[in-house]
């Protein structure tokens, strides 16, 4: 009897679970995967927030999830396995299935968990910083879709890494996504001087990453659901004085003017990143040219890995008329491994994918991207109709085949060097295949060659790049750097003076010019040069530190002060501020002044000149035991300067140590034996040691020396 019970009992429990109810499965099905958007003030046009909502969209609900229209979500299942995926399961499906086809009933109100609450506030708290617009952005009531980038100047004094960014672009009705893009030279806002606080319109820009190896290294999007973003442990990114943030926006008009408010606010890393994760690119734009009506156009492109890989995140895009997207890594043993697939690709969804697992690549993969478009008339996205030829460009109406991938390298150097190097290169070297003239891929090259002490090489790719942009800026400071390396200052010059009048508001050209000018003993132009740039680039302390030396260079010692002392405030740990800081206060016999600034140079670096002058200051004070101390580091970080190996020898003389001091200053003459004075210093050491017929000899050199 009691068994014939519990199984009618359990056959009831059973019949009541296919029969779901908003307050048992709906709810927490619809506040998991729906009010993100679907909540007041939220992207979607109506919330899912409460059952009479609920109910009164149900049908709706249905269709358009049995569709899968909703949640939008582009990725194929099985394809690649996404961290925040927002596909909804069959199971999912089938519970929704079944609650409409109930009538969509409540259940017991009692028993429905309340839902979650969206807050206009920050969600992390109050920021670090944040960064807003000056005055806001006016948005028109006409047009469908307008496309604009706003600068936001990054305001930090000194380098920041950022854990966490939440990016309050406006109302998510009107700001359909964004994407934050770091210019590291504020070359967008040089280029617009005097209108930058409007906004720069075009849907995708290019921006000027600067002359050093820096590349990009996270994607920063916001969609109208997006949560703030928060970076993997130990992967924070780096802001620096001077760097702009560029707000690139897809925004919707309303019907209505209106005014949106772009803020920004940064969350602070208490260290610097120890894991440097990279972008690379794969693309073939040049060969987008799309017959009218083509619907199978095909874009390919590949990249082959020289070291192993975790790809972190992907991020595809193409304009209207991209239909599907592919991207998979062939492995060295043939295997195929899928990172994404794209079946119908909408821009008006797109995201940025961040991988459920880092997808590990061994050395030797190749990656591989396939994009088709479809410019037929039956592509109801497509802008033109009837349709007209596309090419590649920024305008919505031209195309775009971009597959960017945040990657990590699994060992995080090669060879001793940054392993983000050997990628770069295999991207560029791929993207010169495709275009032997890619101005980007040559400077790239060049950039690195300059790094890795191959100027020569540099100057070659420099000038192949200068063949098709004769007057770039850039260019022509590269290779005005590749010169200065060489040893050939007045290439250097000239190729550097031809960068300014190309484009007088570059930062990078006033400032190696300057430098080349105070390495020629050129002081009072190096001076105005070194002005030029600060009046530029105003937070930029290695600008302080090269007007302060052409100052210090021309005699001008309290205006050298006043520059080192700037950049010792903006940066205590600025060493080229410190030492000649140290070295002026020397100079005016501030020891224990001199001293501490030393210390503190030393604790930032080991350095020959730094150890030295410490040495000098301590036998100045008669504290010889340590003068030799610091004498000894200048001398093995720096074994080749004979005055060190000189003011060593003296030392040990004065402390009567003779047998290190001969062997010292003998030292001293193997690096440079033109000096008379040296050679009697060496005789007076070895008389100290009681070496008479030595001494004579060294004497007699010094004669011979000076009777030349
Ligand atoms: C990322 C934001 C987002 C999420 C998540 C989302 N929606 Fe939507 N939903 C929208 C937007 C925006 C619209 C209106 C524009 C459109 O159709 O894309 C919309 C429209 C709808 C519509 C009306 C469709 C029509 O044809 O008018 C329904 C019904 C709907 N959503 C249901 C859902 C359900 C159910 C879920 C969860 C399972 C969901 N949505 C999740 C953004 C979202």
């Amino acid at each position: 009897m009691m068994r014939l019970l519990l199984f009618l009992l359990a056959a009831t429990l059973s019949s009541q679970a296919a029969e779901p109810t908003w307050s048992h499965e709906i709810a927490p099905l619809v506040y998991a995967h729906c009010t993100a958007c679907h909540h007041a003030g939220g992207a979607a046009p109506f919330p899912l927030t409460n059952y009479a909502d609920a109910k009164r969209w149900s049908g709706l609900m249905q269709t358009v999830t049995s569709s899968r229209y909703m949640p939008p979500w582009l990725p194929e299942p099985g394809y690649g396995s996404f961290a925040d995926s927002r596909r909804l399961s069959d199971e999912q499906l089938a519970l929704i299935r079944a609650w409409v086809a109930h009538g969509a009933p409540e259940g017991d109100p009692s028993q429905t968990p309340s839902p979650p609450t969206y807050t206009s506030e920050w969600q992390l708290g109050p920021p670090d910083l944040v960064l807003e617009v000056s005055s806001p952005t006016e948005i028109p009531a006409q047009g469908t879709d307008v496309f604009l980038n706003l600068i936001l100047p990054g305001e930090v004094k000194t380098t920041r890494w950022i854990r966490a960014m939440e990016i309050k672009p406006g109302s998510p009705r009107l700001v359909h996504h964004a994407n934050v893009i770091i210019d590291r030279t504020a070359s967008l806002r040089r280029l617009h001087p005097n209108d930058w606080q409007n906004g720069i319109p075009g849907m995708d820009i290019a921006l000027d990453s600067g002359t050093t190896f820096d590349p990009d290294s996270h994607l920063l999007f916001w969609k109208s659901d997006s949560l703030a973003l928060v970076e993997p442990k130990d992967m924070p990114w780096r802001l620096d004085p001077g760097n702009d943030l560029v707000l690139n926006m897809h925004l919707k008009p309303t019907g209505k003017p209106e005014k949106i408010t772009a803020r920004i606010g940064l969350y602070f890393a208490s260290a610097p990143a120890t894991k440097l994760p990279m972008l690379l690119e794969l693309e073939h734009d040049a060969a987008l040219d799309i017959p009218a009506g083509d619907a199978h156009f095909v874009v390919e492109d590949k990249l082959t890995l020289p070291e192993a890989v975790d790809v972190l995140a992907v991020y595809p895009h193409a304009h209207y008329l991209g239909k599907e997207m592919q991207a998979y890594a062939v492995l060295p043993d043939g295997s195929r491994k899928w990172i994404i697939l794209i079946n119908d690709w909408d821009i008006e969804r797109q995201a940025i994918y961040r991988l459920a697992a880092p997808l590990r690549l061994p050395r030797g993969s190749t990656i591989h991207m396939r994009y088709s478009y479809d410019n037929s008339a039956g592509n109801v996205r497509n802008p033109h109709n009837p349709p007209v030829r596309v090419h590649a460009g920024n305008r919505s109406e031209d195309e775009m085949g971009h597959l960017w991938l945040q990657v990590l390298p699994v060992d995080s150097t090669v060879d001793g060097k940054d392993a983000r190097l050997p990628l770069e290169r295999a991207w560029m070297q791929e993207k010169l295949l495709k275009d032997p003239a890619d101005p980007t891929a040559l400077y790239n090259l060049a950039s690195m060659d300059l790094d890795s002490g191959h100027p020569a090489t540099a100057e070659n790719l420099l000038s192949r790049a200068l063949h098709s942009r004769p007057q770039d800026a850039r260019l022509l400071t590269a290779l005005g750097l590749a010169y200065d390396r060489e040893g050939r200052p007045q290439q250097a010059e000239n190729a550097l003076t031809a960068a300014i009048a190309a484009d007088h508001t570059y930062p990078d050209a006033q400032f190696d010019l300057a430098r080349v000018q105070l390495d020629e003993g050129a002081f009072a132009k190096a001076e105005a040069g070194f002005r030029n740039y600060l009046a530029l680039s105003p937070s930029d302390l290695a600008g302080h530190d090269g007007l302060g030396s052409a100052l210090l260079a021309q005699s001008r010692t309290a205006e050298a002060k006043q520059e080192f002392e700037t950049a010792v405030a903006a940066n205590p740990k600025d060493f080229d501020a410190l030492y000649n800081l140290a070295s002026i206060e020397a100079d005016a016999n501030e020891m224990s002044q001199a001293t501490s600034l030393l210390e503190s140079a030393l604790a930032v670096r080991k350095d020959a000149d730094a150890e030295r002058l410490l040495g000098l200051i301590k036998a100045k004070q008669g504290a010889m035991a340590e003068a030799i101390a610091h004498m000894q580091a200048a001398r093995d970080l720096n074994p080749k300067d004979a005055a060190t190996h000189t003011y060593l020898a003296r030392m040990y003389g004065q402390v009567q140590r003779w047998p290190n001091a001969v062997a010292e200053q003998k030292a001293a003459l193997a690096i440079d034996a033109s000096h008379a004075e040296d050679w009697t210093l060496l005789g007076q050491l070895e008389q100290g040691a009681g070496d008479a017929a030595a001494a004579q000899q060294a004497f007699s050199k010094a004669a011979a020396l000076q009777a030349r």
